[in-house]
Formats: structure tokens, C-alpha cells, sequence
């Protein structure tokens, strides 16, 4: 960097805001509730709302609301300030970057941070080949760029995608997105040319576990073999860990093979980690647990505390291979969004938040499994790090049980805890809590999940 810092402005959330939860009204409280209804008037309902509580402040694992209310964050904003909000060196670089200049428009008159975010994406993302990125606004953008990029290095056009996956709502990532409910329902035509494959869904998979680590590969092979053919696949892409559709860990053995199997046919790997990365799973990157070297990587969400930005990273002989001018956007990069990614990255390697990740996972995967021996309705416990899940359905059958999954939610918001709801089928309450939680509200959160349980299961 060029410039110095003042960081005294932008303290630590700790001690900004008090790291407990305290509930001062019902959730939501009277001013929520009346802007919700300013909401109401204003906002198209097609935007929806978890909790709504509207909120003045948030640092560190709390989350404040307009009527003073103090909640415990499991949410991050879906996976995003996985730094803590208002992370000081976020908003000590923003700050200053704000100060200078918000905008030049990179392919206009080019800056510093821009490059600088790209070198940090090239030393951190997997994979020691020489690479080059290109800077975007939103996960999906990422992923649009991604499959423009394979399609036009390997002249192919045909790109395969997963039952469950989940890639965004554009045009292109609905199509590669499974789910129609809410994401696709009367917004078609798709986009054509992609190919979804079964995922590797250990709890799913006909047979079950062991059936789905043997069989899960030879018969997506089969299938690209059979259905599509080899050599007109341009991209594969597939979430290490996949967020939307239920954190569905796929068996040791699976990615790396088909990661394998791209490359022995021509094929761009694309590993969508705009969930899963940046320290999430307690590596940098959820390919990193079994060394998995993707061709390309899109990344979103916790790349910059907050701000939006997302990237494509990749071989520099598949990213070169468009022409200039062929990639690129007004807001792309955005001077301020690169500020804020640099804070976030310096912040994820000063604290080694992937340890974190790692501790908050040693922390909450041993509740989380005794809350599935009490309660016959959670079939599974799974994810990793700080990415982690659990799955409901009706006793003894794989049903999936929405109902209950919603109550529990529910039951936690009141209580003062942000908890999200994931999966295919709307039976998965997924655990996301900012990197930096302090263990004392992980473990309130814990027991307030508990309690939620108790509530709903009796
Ligand atoms: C794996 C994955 N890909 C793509 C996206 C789309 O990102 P965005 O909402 O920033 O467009 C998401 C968002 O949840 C995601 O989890």
C-alpha cells in the first residue's frame, strides 16, 4: 500500500457494541414493525425477509435493531461478514477510499486496488499456476463471467451443473440453479446448454452412504458420457460444499475425481466457492480440504466484508484466451468494494480466521450432534468449519420436514437469534456465524437452538 491508515475512528465491534444478546421489546419490536409496514408500501414483495427487525448497528457476533434490541448473528449475512460487520480495517480502508475517489471505472482509467485484490486472489486461491482474475459485482455476475470464459477457451458450449446446486438468479445462473421454488418459477425461458448431473448427496443417495461414495462418480460419468458427450463440455461447475441446497457435503474422493475427469477430457472445473470460501470451512478455500485444484474459481460474498464484489479466478491461459474488451462492466472492481476486500483479507490472515472457522466447528458440531440423538427429526449433521447444518425430516424416513424446520427458525428469532433456513426442500436449518463470534454468544446461540427444539419437538 501507498498510504497509511488511521484506524482509530473504526474500533473493534467489541468494544463499540456490547457482545450480548438482550432483548428490550418482542421480535419485532413497534419501530420495526412500523417501518415494516413503510416496507410494505414501498419495497416489491418479491424481495423477501428472514427477520424482520431493521437494524441501526452490528459488530462482531450481534446484530442491533431499531428498538434497541441486541441479537445473536448465526446468519452473516448469508455467508458474507464473515470478518464481523464493520470490520476496523474494512471500514478504515472504506473510509479512506471513500475519501478519495468512488469511482473511475477500471477499463476506463485503471487503479491500484483493483491489481492489488487480484495479486491477493492469486496467492490465496488453489493452485501454484500463474492466474489471472477479473472483478465483478454479485455471485452470480461471477459465475455468468466463469461460464462466458470456459465456453470461449474451449470453443464447447455445453456446461454441467447439480441437482441442489445453486448459482444465482440471473438469466444463465437460473438455469444453472435446481431449484425452481422461489428462484425460477415463471421467470423462464433458460438459458440453454446445461446439463444437470445427480449430486453426490451422501443422506439421499439411492442406497445410502456407502453407495453414494461409490457410485456417485461413474454415474455422472456415464451420464455426461451417454447424454452430452465429452468433448462438448466447456465447464462443469459444482459448490465444494453446497450452500443454497442444503450444505450437502459430497464423500472424500468425490471432487477430486471429478476434478480428475475434467481434466482428462478438456473439461474447465469451475468450483463455485462464493459460499464456501474465504475461510468459511476453516481452509481459505473449501477446495483446499482435499486439494482440489479448480481451473476456475468464482468467489463473492465474504471477499469483502460486506461490499459488493465477486471475482473469477483462474489459469491464465484460460482466462487470457478472451479477447480484450470481452470481459468487464461499469461497476466491476469498484474502488471502494477493493478497499473493503483488502481490509477483509489482511483481517482474515491477522486473526487466521480459518483457525477460527475450525474452533467455531470443534464448538458447535458436538451439540449439534446431541441435539440429533434427542430429537428423532434431525437426520443429519453435517458441513464443516463454520459452515454447518442440520436436516429435518419425519422420524425414521428421509421425508423432508419443512414444518418443523420453519417452527425452529421461528422459535430461535424470538429469542434473539439470526438462524437461517437452506435446502431443496426447506429442511435445513444452517449455522453461519461471523468468523470472529465470541465463544460466549456461540455457546448462548447453542442453547437458545436447543431450547427452539424443545419448543417445536416437545
Ligand atoms: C454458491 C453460490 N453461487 C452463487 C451465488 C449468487 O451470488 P449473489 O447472490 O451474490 O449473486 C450464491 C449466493 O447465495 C451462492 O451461494
Amino acid at each position: 500500500m501507498i498510504y497509511r491508515l488511521n484506524m482509530t475512528e473504526h474500533a473493534p465491534a467489541e468494544t463499540r457494541l456490547p457482545q450480548r444478546r438482550n432483548l428490550v421489546t418482542e421480535i419485532p419490536g413497534p419501530v420495526s414493525r412500523e417501518l415494516l409496514a413503510r416496507r410494505e408500501r414501498a419495497v416489491a414483495r418479491g424481495v423477501s425477509t428472514v427477520l424482520p427487525v431493521f437494524v441501526t448497528d452490528a459488530g462482531g457476533g450481534v446484530v442491533v435493531d431499531v428498538d434497541g434490541n441486541s441479537l445473536i448473528d448465526f446468519g452473516s449475512g448469508i455467508a458474507v461478514v464473515s470478518v464481523g460487520n464493520a470490520a476496523p480495517r474494512v471500514a478504515a480502508r472504506v473510509a479512506e477510499q471513500a475519501g478519495r475517489f468512488t469511482h473511475t471505472c477500471f477499463m476506463v482509467t485503471p487503479y491500484e486496488g483493483y491489481v492489488e485484490v487480484c495479486e491477493e486472489l492469486a496467492r490465496r486461491t488453489p493452485g501454484a499456476y500463474e492466474k489471472r482474475s477479473a472483478l465483478f459485482n454479485s455471485g452470480a455476475e461471477a459465475v455468468e463471467n466463469a461460464v462466458k470464459i470456459a465456453r470461449h477457451a474451449t470453443r464447447r458450449q455445453a456446461v454441467i451443473a447439480f441437482d441442489h446446486g445453486y448459482h444465482g438468479r440471473t438469466n444463465l445462473t437460473m438455469a444453472l440453479t435446481a431449484k425452481n421454488m422461489p428462484y425460477k418459477d415463471k421467470f423462464g425461458p433458460f438459458a440453454g446448454e446445461i446439463y444437470r448431473m445427480p449430486m453426490a448427496y451422501p443422506l439421499r443417495w439411492p442406497g445410502g452412504r456407502e453407495a453414494c461414495a461409490a457410485d456417485a462418480l461413474p454415474t455422472i460419468k456415464s451420464l455426461i458420457h451417454t447424454q452430452v458427450g465429452e468433448d462438448n463440455v466447456a465447464a462443469v461447475i459444482i459448490e465444494p460444499i453446497q450452500g443454497e441446497g442444503g450444505f450437502v457435503v459430497p464423500p472424500d474422493g468425490f471432487l477430486p475425481g471429478l476434478a480428475e475427469f475434467c481434466a482428462e477430457h478438456g473439461i474447465v472445473f469451475i468450483a463455485d466457492e462464493i459460499q464456501t470460501g474465504f475461510c468459511r470451512t476453516g481452509d481459505w478455500f473449501a477446495c483446499g480440504h482435499e486439494g482440489v485444484v479448480p481451473d476456475l474459481i468464482t468467489t463473492a460474498k465474504g471477499i469483502a466484508g460486506g461490499l459488493p464484489l465477486a471475482a473469477v479466478t483462474g489459469r491464465a491461459e484460460i482466462m487470457d484466451s478472451v479477447h480484450v474488451g470481452g470481459l468487464g462492466g461499469t461497476y466491476g472492481g469498484n474502488p471502494v468494494a477493493c478497499a473493503a476486500a483488502l481490509g477483509a483479507i489482511e483481517t482474515m490472515a491477522a486473526e487466521d480466521l480459518p483457525a477460527r472457522a475450525r474452533r467455531i466447528g470443534d464448538v458447535m458440531l458436538p451439540r449439534l450432534h446431541k441435539l440429533a440423538e434427542t430429537y428423532q427429526v434431525i437426520a443429519d449433521v453435517r458441513g464443516r468449519g463454520a459452515m454447518l447444518a442440520v436436516e429435518l425430516t419425519r422420524p425414521g424416513t428421509l421425508d423432508p420436514d419443512p414444518a418443523t424446520t420453519a417452527a425452529v427458525a421461528r422459535a430461535c428469532h424470538q429469542a434473539g437469534l439470526v438462524t437461517l433456513t437452506c435446502g431443496t426442500f426447506g429442511n435445513v436449518l444452517r449455522f453461519l456465524p461471523p468468523l470472529v463470534i465470541g465463544e460466549d454468544l456461540l455457546d448462548e446461540g447453542l442453547s437458545i437452538l436447543e431450547d427452539a427444539f424443545a419448543a417445536a419437538c416437545g
